[in-house]
Formats: structure tokens, sequence, C-alpha cells
């Protein structure tokens, strides 16, 4: 076993994600059986005893592998030396609340933590941001972390990944094992673009498995880039133990390596393949090699699909847009 913890900084951890992702990173699911773990949890003022309590359970489970728990409001403090950051907390989408107002509200959220990455987090830092709009508030964070390389900011896109898996694995009646190489491109929204056509089905390909475009166009795309809506309809709340459940599978591959012959789908910034701009924060087939991200080169795109990733990425400029007009980039 290795002896020094990963210090792993979860924000909104009082959350309903927070409560889902705290006892399996402590567990060992997210960076492995060996690695002994250093928990910090950053919280507003009003929900700092919330995350005490949730601190009190860890103490309670007697994970062999947690070094300890610091709770904190300030994130300066949070993000010291920090080697996963995992930006969950963010200000929800409230009554009367405009596009720009959530924008405007994360980027007071966002900018200031992707400040105090910069200052304080280990030269190894990784970040995820699961907090809504994911894509747009990496990019901020990214954008006050000059002196951090930019691909160690990512988008969670693994929730729509899985969720294509799953639903692909029931159509064709096989175990979700047999499944891989979907791509879900752009922004981790209802705009998202699922993309099966490298997709493999039990070693054979997914289009020729499936054998049924009508349904790929009209209920597959759809189910899964409205799942997050279809969550909330019927749970009163948005996804939490699936969404902390993909958080733990993106920095579990980014750290360990994704499985030899398959990719999985990640918001990374763009360096302009297929066509995506350089510089915005979207979905790609990316493989973990060496503990990095890599796109996917060389993939063939149809004309069809090209029109989808464009929609979303066409969305992901907008909201570029939006946060560089209000300044928070
Ligand atoms: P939640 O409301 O249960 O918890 C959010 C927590 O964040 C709260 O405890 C709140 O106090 C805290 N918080 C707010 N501002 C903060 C700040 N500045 N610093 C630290 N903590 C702060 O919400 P949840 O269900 O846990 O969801 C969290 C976010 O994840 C939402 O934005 C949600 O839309 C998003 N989400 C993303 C995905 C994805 O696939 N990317 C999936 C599901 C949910
Ligand atoms: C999800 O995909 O489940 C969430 O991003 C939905 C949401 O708006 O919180």
């Amino acid at each position: 076993m290795s002896t020094t913890p990963v210090t792993v900084t979860v924000t909104g951890a009082a959350g309903q994600i927070g409560y889902a992702l705290l006892f399996r990173i402590a567990s060992g699911a997210m960076l492995g059986p060996d690695t002994p773990v250093r928990l910090r949890l950053l919280e507003i003022p009003q929900a700092v005893k919330a995350a005490e309590g949730t601190a009190m359970e860890l103490d309670d489970c007697a994970f062999p592998l947690l070094s300890g728990v610091d709770i904190y409001d300030s994130a300066e403090a949070a993000f010291d030396s920090v080697n996963v950051a995992l930006l969950v907390g963010a200000r929800p989408r409230g009554p009367g609340m405009e596009r720009g107002d959530l924008l405007a509200a994360n980027g007071g959220i966002f900018g200031p933590q992707g400040a105090a990455i910069n200052k304080g987090a280990a030269s190894d830092v990784r970040v995820l941001v699961v907090g809504n709009p994911a894509n747009t508030n990496a990019l901020i964070a990214a954008s006050h972390a000059p002196d951090v390389p930019a691909s160690r900011f990512t988008a969670m896109m693994r929730l729509d990944h899985n969720r294509a898996l799953a639903q692909l694995a029931a159509r064709a009646g096989v175990g979700v094992a047999a499944v891989s190489n979907v791509t879900i491109w752009g922004n981790h929204s209802a705009k998202q673009y699922p993309d099966i056509a490298h997709a493999v089905i039990g070693g054979r390909p997914a289009p020729s498995v499936i054998a049924d475009d009508a349904w790929v166009a009209d209920t597959f795309v759809p189910t899964v880039a409205k799942r997050g809506a279809a969550i909330i309809e019927a749970r009163g709340a948005s996804s939490a133990a699936s969404a902390a459940n993909a958080a733990i599978d993106h920095v579990r591959d980014w750290v360990l390596g994704t499985p030899e012959g398959s990719w999985t789908s990640v918001g990374l910034v763009s360096d302009g393949s297929y066509g995506v701009p350089e510089g915005l924060i979207s979905g790609f087939p990316c493989v973990s090699r060496d503990g990095q991200w890599e796109i996917v080169q060389g993939l063939s795109v149809s004309e069809s699909a090209q029109a989808g990733i464009d929609v979303s990425v066409g969305e992901l400029v907008e909201e570029r847009d939006a946060v560089r007009e209000l300044g928070l980039i």
C-alpha cells in the first residue's frame, strides 16, 4: 500500500451528490484499494454543520483507506495541496432565473475556485466539474487558473456516456459490459449528441447489431439527452447516486487508465479536433494514458453526426460568449 494519502477536495459536500460520493471515495472505489485518501469538504457557511454530520458518518465507517476529513468554508484552504478536485457545489436554477442569471451566479463560484486551485493546488492536480452548467463552469474555473494546464480541467460527460451504454445494452439484450466506444459529443445538456457510429456491442459494430436507425434517432438519442430531466421528473430531485458513480468512473479512468481498446466520453478542452473551436470544453471520445486524457483521433463522422455535434457545440459557443460578456472569463 502507498503511504502518502492523495488529497481529494469535494465541493458541495453536504449536497445529495456529495452524500453519494464521499463514502465511495473513502472506500477506495475511485483511486483503488491501495491508495489512502485525505478528504477535504468545501461548503458554504450555512451548510458546514451538515457537512460535519457527513464527516461523523465517514468516521463511523472506519474506512481503512481514509486518513482524515477536514471541512472548510474557504476555497483557498480547501484547495491547498489538492490532488483531485471534484467541483460539485453549484447554484441551482431558481424560479424566474434566466440562463444568464445562472451563468453569472456560477461564475461567482467557479472563478474564485479556479483561482484558489491556481494558487495552492499540487502540481499534478486534476479537476472534474460536475456542477451545472458543467462545461462552461469548467471553462470559467480553467480561465482563472493560468498556471494549471487547461487539460487538467474537465467536465463530466460520463453520466451521459453510462446512460448511453445502459440504453444500448437493454435494446440489444446484452450485459452493459458488452457495450463500448459510445461517444457523447458537445455539451452536458439536452443538446448533447450521443453517437453510436463507432460503438461496439459484443464485438460487433453497434449500428449493425441495433439495425434500426429510426430507433437510434427517435428513441435512443432523446432518451439519453433528456434523461437528466426524466430523473428530476420521477424523483423530484436531480440524479445523485448515478452522478456520483459517474464522477468515480471518470477520475478512476483518468488516474488508472481506460481499459485497452475502449474509450469513454470526457468534457475536455478542445485543441480544434473534429472542428470544435479551440478552447471550448466539449465532450469528446477520450482514452487515458499515463494519467492524461487524449482525444481519440481519426474517427469518421457522418454528415448527420456532424450536424448533431455542431448544434451542441453551438450551444457551448453561446454559453462561452455569455460568460465572456459577463466578464467571467
Ligand atoms: P444539492 O443542491 O443537493 O447540493 C449542492 C451543494 O452545493 C449544497 O450543499 C450547497 O450548499 C453547496 N454549494 C453551493 N455553493 C457552493 C460553493 N460556492 N462552495 C461550496 N459548496 C457550495 O445539489 P446536487 O444534487 O448535489 O447537485 C450538484 C450539482 O451537480 C448541480 O449543479 C447539478 O445540476 C449538477 N449535476 C451534474 C450532473 C452531470 O452529469 N454533470 C449530474 C447531476 C447533477
Ligand atoms: C443530469 O444529467 O442528471 C443533471 O445534469 C440534471 C440537472 O439538471 O441537474
